[in-house]
């Protein structure tokens, strides 16, 4: 096994920031649909991620603003103006073009081909990208507030159409609603439906009988999470819109959020939170990231907090890596951190993942940790590049070349 560490030198800091410009501008698209509605935002890479992916854009968005911060701006309001008036905001949208044959069938939209977008959710990261971007955006104050009312609209329609039971969580109808598309944790949940199974075709077209309402398949189909990933996601962004707005129900109901993932995820006998599946809420025992992820809300209490990085993430035998964080704890037996074509998260470490959790190690005195985790990825993509994934073991670089959150090594390796 080759090993980065030893044979690269320490990548400067300019270095890793010219790297990720290039990669940002590389993949830049703008134009204007055939619906007459402008666009701008940066692609994941090229030519398998060629569209406009949720989440995505909220990474490059906070990626762009140590380079060119009117793009940054420019990538969230397309993300905006890419959902619909009643605060909706799709997984994927198609801005110039269409999926290609083989893959529409994999996007779960209203039709085949056409639609501009998707019927599904990604993990709601907006208000937490726009509070980002604000904060940078000197020359032009007023972004902060300009879009006030289409932030709130969101986050209410995920209260609205995604708390289905009322206990303060989402929940997600299929896998990729996390962006965690075939992560282990969904194997016992969506069975011969997972990501990476042909089922999973029939499982869209099922979900689109029922018209993608939350509600009515909640009440009649076992095969959806209240995800901690999206849960999480959502807490970040509540907190975010609640000082955006200055409007403290945002807040009270990131309290609500954050008290139900303690009362119901939060495993007692690991310290880690598991996602709730099904009708049932059956606890799901797998140890990815994802259980970790409510390490970033500053408002559990610290020992919970705590527990999370001592038991977990610093123990060799799970997360510690020599590069990153690696999405599955090294310790299950579904951790697989090679490459793999079909099947993505089941192992590797991806740059947004050690982007969102050093800083809560930081915030907790794990000053050496964040360093070598930050290092280490600096070094990977000193040696390969910007890519989608690298191997925790080794550094090498996997999948896409030129992937665009992955530009967040600059925000790493200077904070
Ligand atoms: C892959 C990733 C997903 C990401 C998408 C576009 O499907 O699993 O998280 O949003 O690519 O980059």
């Amino acid at each position: 096994m080759r090993t980065v560490a030893s044979a690269t030198p320490s990548p400067t800091t300019t270095s890793l920031s010219e790297q990720a410009q290039a990669v940002l501008r590389a993949n830049w698209r703008e134009g204007v649909h055939r619906d007459g509605t402008p666009y701008a935002y940066t692609c994941p890479a090229t030519p398998r991620y060629r569209h406009q992916w949720h989440w995505d854009s909220c990474f490059h968005a906070i990626a762009w603003c140590r380079h060119d911060v009117h793009r940054a701006r420019e990538e969230l309001r397309t993300v905006l103006r890419g959902g619909r008036a009643d605060g909706f905001a799709p997984h994927t949208v198609f801005w110039h073009n269409h999926p290609r044959w083989r893959r529409a069938p994999l996007y779960a939209t209203q039709r085949v081909r056409g639609s501009r977008h998707t019927t599904t959710i990604g993990p709601p990261l907006l208000p937490f990208a726009w509070e980002r971007v604000a904060a940078a955006s000197a020359d032009e104050p007023a972004f902060a507030t300009e879009s006030l009312h289409a932030l709130e609209a969101h986050l209410d329609w995920l209260e609205r159409e995604r708390d289905v039971d009322d206990d303060g969580l989402i929940t997600i109808l299929l896998p990729d609603e996390s962006g965690l598309d075939d992560s282990p944790k969904y194997d016992p949940v969506y069975g011969a439906y997972a990501h990476y199974r042909p089922g999973y075709f029939r499982l869209v077209a099922r979900y689109g009988r029922l018209g993608w309402s939350a509600h009515e398949i909640a009440a009649v189909h076992d095969e959806h999470v209240e995800d901690v990933w999206v849960n999480v996601a959502y807490a970040l962004s509540l907190r975010a819109m609640a000082r955006l707005a200055g409007d403290d129900a945002y807040a009270r109901r990131a309290d609500r959020v954050e008290a139900a993932l303690l009362e119901r995820c939060l495993d007692p006998a690991t310290g880690l939170f598991y996602d709730l599946a099904g009708r049932a809420e059956r606890p799901v025992h797998v140890s990815t990231w994802s259980a970790l992820s409510p390490l970033m809300l500053d408002t559990l209490p610290q020992d919970v907090r705590r527990r999370l990085v001592e038991e977990h993430l610093l123990d060799p035998r799970r997360y510690r890596a020599a590069f990153g964080i690696p999405s599955v704890a090294m310790d299950e037996p579904s951790f697989r951190p090679g490459f793999d074509l079909w099947r993505t998260w089941r192992g590797p470490s991806w740059m947004n993942v050690a982007w969102l959790l050093t800083p809560a190690l930081r915030e907790l005195g794990y000053h050496d940790d964040a360093d070598r985790i930050a290092s280490g990825m600096s070094q990977a993509v000193a040696r390969d590049g910007l890519r989608e994934y690298y191997d925790p073991r080794t550094g090498a670089g996997m999948a896409a070349r030129g992937f665009s959150w992955s530009a967040l090594v600059a925000d790493l390796a200077s904070a």
